[in-house]
């Protein structure tokens, strides 16, 4: 029995490692999150009817387990089939605040049911305790957020407060862990709410537009917080899953912060898009932009010998990709050479564009990261910005005052033409005004990205 646990373990922690190697790919990316998955119901199963105490007891209450299990599988999938695209990264914050709950609870139980309560116990219980319940507030502060149902809050007594609760938490962790005898479970609790609250007043002040980053975060906290839940339990799938959570989530924010040209401290007290100051143009009312009627952009579009297609935020809210690689192929019939130019922070989560794209079988070999696309944006005829603002606004690179300052964009200023595809003046997420819909290569195109790109397909085969 133990063997085909053992096995079982080792064969499921292979699947995570394979199938998150798979993810990083926007073809093999299915087939690898349904390999981790079946590797993650084979250890649950092993678990449940093979594992054994150190008594030689099997688990109990498998009726429980099972029915507690279904409910579970019932919500998750409702939740999974139902959520929009656009919604997704609130999606992922609730889920990696249930596994933050999780691991908090696991040190909460363990506690008082394990026999006997030496150092090495109690830092692991309490690790779990601090880093699973500020995953699992924060988390659910971060939702709150990108639903538009919590605002930031930023006041200047916070970074104090928050200094003060965290040095709480630590010296009571401390006093228990030096003190075993003193330290009950009504010390646990209070850890407990001061770990609820720091997780709230952490996330708190974050600008919405860091939200991506700091879910980022609290994922990689939750695998600690897992990985700490497999040391209790000496459970090596536990420890292997919450390790690879731990720094995939870890490396992501790294990277995250890194393409804003931001350090994750700044990202963690910049207050950044939480309707920072307007950059040049002040609120450009005194500014007027000009617009380009459908059969312009056709006739501009058709006869131009490079088209560059900038993909933002907006084209997942008008789910455009499919109509995008309509136009595209129309140009391209036409001999019009056309590129995706991929901001890597384009959207509100990492790689969005390319999923996007993927899923309309636009061509790889088509997509250009940000260095290749900006070396050969002077030769483009026409920049077409589909839904895109913060990641093509020059004022990243000439406001040093600008919130956004330093954070490399898709310099679409460059080109000979620009067509921006938008429904209005409207801000990007960081809430800033954008130059570029002022500069004179800039024409607009208002109207949802998807009914302005079918126009414009319509308009192109008609010529
Ligand atoms: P944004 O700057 O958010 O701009 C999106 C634009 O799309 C809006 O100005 C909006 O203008 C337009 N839009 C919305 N719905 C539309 C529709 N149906 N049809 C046409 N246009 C529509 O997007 P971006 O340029 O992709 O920049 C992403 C932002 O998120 C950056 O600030 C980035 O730092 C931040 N962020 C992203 C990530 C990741 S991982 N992606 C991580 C951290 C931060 P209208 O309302 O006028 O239409």
């Amino acid at each position: 029995m133990e063997f085909i646990l053992e096995i079982s373990y080792l064969v499921a922690s292979i699947t995570f490692i394979v199938g998150l190697k798979m993810l990083s790919n926007p073809e093999s990316a299915r087939r690898g999150n349904l390999i981790a998955a079946v590797g993650m119901v084979l250890a649950i199963a092993a678990t449940i009817f093979f594992h054994k105490d150190a008594e030689g007891h099997s688990i109990q209450n498998i009726t429980w387990i099972l029915a507690a299990m279904a409910v579970g599988t019932f919500i998750g999938y409702l939740m999974a089939v139902r959520v929009k695209m656009t919604a997704m990264p609130q999606m992922v914050s609730f889920f990696n605040g249930m596994g933050g709950a999780c691991a908090a609870l696991i040190s909460l139980i363990e506690y008082n049911t394990h026999p006997s309560h030496e150092t090495g116990f109690l830092i692991v219980v309490l690790l779990g305790l601090v880093i699973g319940s500020v995953s699992f507030s924060g988390s659910m502060v971060a939702y709150g957020k990108l639903e538009g149902k919590v605002k930031d809050l930023y006041l200047s007594m916070m970074p104090i407060i928050n200094g003060a609760i965290f040095l709480a938490i630590v010296g009571v962790s401390v006093y228990g862990i030096v003190n075993p005898d003193m330290f009950d479970n009504g010390l646990l609790w209070i850890i407990l709410a001061a770990s609820l609250i720091y997780g709230i007043m952490f996330v708190l002040p974050i600008g919405g537009a860091d939200m991506p980053v700091v879910i980022s975060l609290l994922n990689s906290f939750t695998g600690v917080a897992a990985a700490l839940g497999g040391f209790l339990y000496d459970n090596q799938v536990m420890l292997t899953g919450g390790i690879l959570v731990g720094s995939a989530g870890t490396i992501l924010t790294i990277l995250m912060c890194n393409a804003m040209n931001r350090s994750l401290t700044n990202v963690i007290i910049g207050s950044f898009g939480g309707g920072g100051k307007a950059g040049p143009g002040g609120d450009g009312e005194d500014k007027v932009a000009k617009t380009i009627t459908l059969s312009d952009a056709a006739i501009l579009c058709a006869y131009a010998n490079k088209v560059a297609v900038i993909p933002g935020y907006g084209l997942a809210v008008a789910q455009a990709q499919h109509v995008c690689h309509d136009f595209d192929k129309l140009l391209s019939e036409k001999g019009v050479e056309v590129t995706y130019d991929i901001h890597p922070v384009a959207g509100r989560m990492p790689g969005h564009m390319n999923v996007l794209l993927a899923e309309a079988d636009v061509s790889y070999d088509k997509l250009l990261e940000l260095e290749e696309a900006n070396d050969g944006i002077g030769s483009v005829d026409v920049a077409i910005v589909v839904g895109a603002n913060d990641v093509v606004n020059p004022a990243a690179e000439n406001d040093p005052s600008s919130t956004i300052y330093g954070m490399p964009i898709i310099q679409v200023h460059k080109a000979k033409n620009v067509i921006i595809m938008k429904r209005s003046m409207g801000k990007g997420y960081a809430g800033i005004e954008n130059e570029l819909f002022f500069a004179d290569n800039t024409r607009m195109l208002f109207g949802d990205a998807k009914e302005s790109l079918s126009k414009l397909v319509s308009e192109i085969k008609e010529l």
